[in-house]
């Protein structure tokens, strides 16, 4: 079997409700993987919960819960979450569980056998926030340190390391042979502007289990846990290799007792992260793989992160958008629209509701629902909705805009893809201006152009949700069924001209995105300029 087209997010921290930033990396994910089946290429798709280490520790105790109990309460919430983005995963991981944390320690064995660990006394700082050991470095030039670290507290252990200064040389000629290892590009010349600059200092793989006990014990020392991080990165490779991955499999020999299937899924095609977890994904990751010896990932994504109003989403604040509350009052699709209309994967980003208003009305319904529902009703009005002859007028628009939307969508331009599919919208729905269907109806001379017309309409917006479906795969749904087809609209080859027949029976129109009440306030103000 082919190997599948691999994607990945990152996997979430357990310790609060999902927000903004959450959902919108899970709904990037879920137009890529949706694009590669829509073309025809075999997915696989994997999120997840990351559910050790100190953080979910505290919040658990915070919450006078068990860390396993409170775990399994909020992993509920984020599943749920899953679902309502309409993610097309094919798997969801967490890492407490048992087929996570065989692999986990799998490659912990094989690595301290081939002795890429050694244990050493460690004196210094360490950020309970991070989770990570604080050099004099990462003090400020006045001596404090940053709000970034939390509580830093002094410490002198035992632990366990892992030789990552020896890999630096290799590392950094992969990226310069590889340009397409860290996107955008602005991302990857941080990551070599950091790895030509400084030394690579070994990693600490371990926390003593007397201080931390909520982690993976690692095989060969009792009295230590996994660092968070060390486990966490390993999920991308323990869910292929805990379904029979043969790359995966042949990586672990004979520390993993699997069997193996004809899945391919390893290497991954794409991590998807934000910026904020790029060293660990670009310089951690990829050592740890070249020393259990396994393919290294061909891509990581990475996106920038979501403001609301110009401000940091917080909750201590209240400056948070919940996306489960958007979804409930504007419709899933209303929210995948935006969040990558708004947002192509690099740049930050703002949210402001009046923004989100403004491409609902504007984009959504004036826009696409506009032309879908006079579309439908004209067809259904003037010709008992059956549709005419096929006519070419508006091809060569529709198979200018498919070509580009190809291309954007195949180099993960998602941003750029709506635009162009809207190039279509706004064409269509110009040409209903310029035809004026409603006048040639009236004129029985005209009856041939007005058929023209209709099946031109028509014929676009079956297209349109072909080419929306990985964006909005309930809106396409709907498209699709107000055109009363029995194809699904998730195959691109569809996206071709001519495929409506004639005689063909449309069904009733339903507006897509409902026009909206305008906010309670206004209308009270409203209200009050009409009394005087
Ligand atoms: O970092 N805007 O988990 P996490 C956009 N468990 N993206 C945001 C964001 C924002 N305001 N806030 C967070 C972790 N994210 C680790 C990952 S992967 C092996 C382990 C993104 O819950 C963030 O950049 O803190 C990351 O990609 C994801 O949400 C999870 O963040
Ligand atoms: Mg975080």
């Amino acid at each position: 079997m082919s190997k599948r087209f691999y994607i990945t997010t990152a996997i979430d921290y357990v310790n609060g409700a999902p927000h903004l930033g959450h959902a919108y990396e899970k709904v990037v994910a879920d137009v890529i993987a949706r694009s590669r089946r829509s073309f025809g290429e075999e997915v696989f798709f994997l999120t997840g919960l990351d559910e050790h280490g100190q953080k979910v520790e505290q919040a658990a105790e915070a919450n006078g819960q068990t860390p396993q109990d409170y775990c399994d309460r909020l992993a509920i919430q984020w599943k749920a979450l899953t679902q309502h983005l309409g993610l097309s995963v094919d798997d969801f991981v967490r890492t407490t569980e048992p087929r996570h944390q065989a692999v986990v320690q799998a490659i912990l064995a094989k690595l301290h056998a081939e002795g890429q660990f050694y244990k050493t006394t460690y004196q210094g700082w360490y950020s309970v926030k991070e989770e990570t050991f604080l050099t004099e470095k990462d003090r400020n030039p006045d001596g404090t340190w940053d709000a970034k670290w939390g509580q830093v507290n002094e410490l002198a252990e035992d632990n366990w390391y892992f030789r990552l200064g020896l890999h630096q040389a290799w590392l950094i000629e992969h990226l310069e042979s590889h340009p397409e290892f860290v996107f955008p590009e602005s991302r990857r010349n941080e990551v070599l502007g950091f790895l030509r600059a400084e030394r690579l200092e070994d990693l600490c793989i371990s926390r003593p289990r007397a201080r931390l006990s909520w982690g993976i014990p690692l095989p060969f020392d009792q009295e230590f846990v996994t660092y968070v991080w060390f486990d966490a990165l390993v999920n991308y490779f323990s869910v292929p290799a805990a379904l029979g991955d043969k790359s995966a499999l042949s990586a672990l020999g004979d520390y993993y007792a699997g069997k193996p299937s004809s899945l391919s899924i390893w290497p991954a095609d794409v991590h998807l992260i934000g910026k904020d977890i790029l060293k660990f994904h670009a310089i951690y990751w990829p050592i740890m793989l070249r020393v259990i010896g396994a393919p290294l990932p061909r891509q990581l994504l990475v996106h920038g992160w979501w403001q609301k109003d110009g401000q940091k989403l917080s909750k201590s604040t209240g400056n948070v958008v919940d996306p489960e509350a958007v979804i409930q009052e504007w419709g899933l699709d209303a929210f995948r629209y935006y969040v990558v209309r708004e947002l192509g994967i690099g740049p930050d980003g703002n949210w402001t509701d009046g923004g989100f208003g403004d491409r609902y009305r504007s984009e959504l319904a004036n826009g696409l629902g506009n032309l879908v529902n006079r579309a439908i009703s004209m067809l259904n009005r003037y010709r008992g909705g059956l549709v005419p002859v096929p006519h070419q007028e508006l091809a060569p628009d529709a198979l200018a805009v498919v070509e580009q939307a190809t291309q954007q969508l195949r180099s993960f331009d998602l941003q750029g893809t709506l635009q162009t599919i809207w190039k279509l919208v706004n064409r269509a729905n110009e040409y209903v201006e310029q035809t004026a269907p409603f006048k040639l109806a009236r004129d029985p001379a005209q009856a041939t152009r007005l058929d023209e017309v209709l099946y031109n309409l028509v014929e676009c917006c079956r297209i349109l949700g072909v080419l929306l479906w990985p964006f909005m795969p309930q809106t396409a749904d709907r498209i699709f069924a107000q055109l009363r087809l029995c194809d699904a609209p998730d195959r691109w080859s569809l996206a071709r001209w001519g495929v409506l027949e004639i005689g063909h029976q449309v069904g009733t129109p339903v507006p897509l995105f409902p026009r909206k009440d305008l906010a309670p306030a206004v209308e009270a103000k409203k209200a009050t300029a009409k009394s005087v």
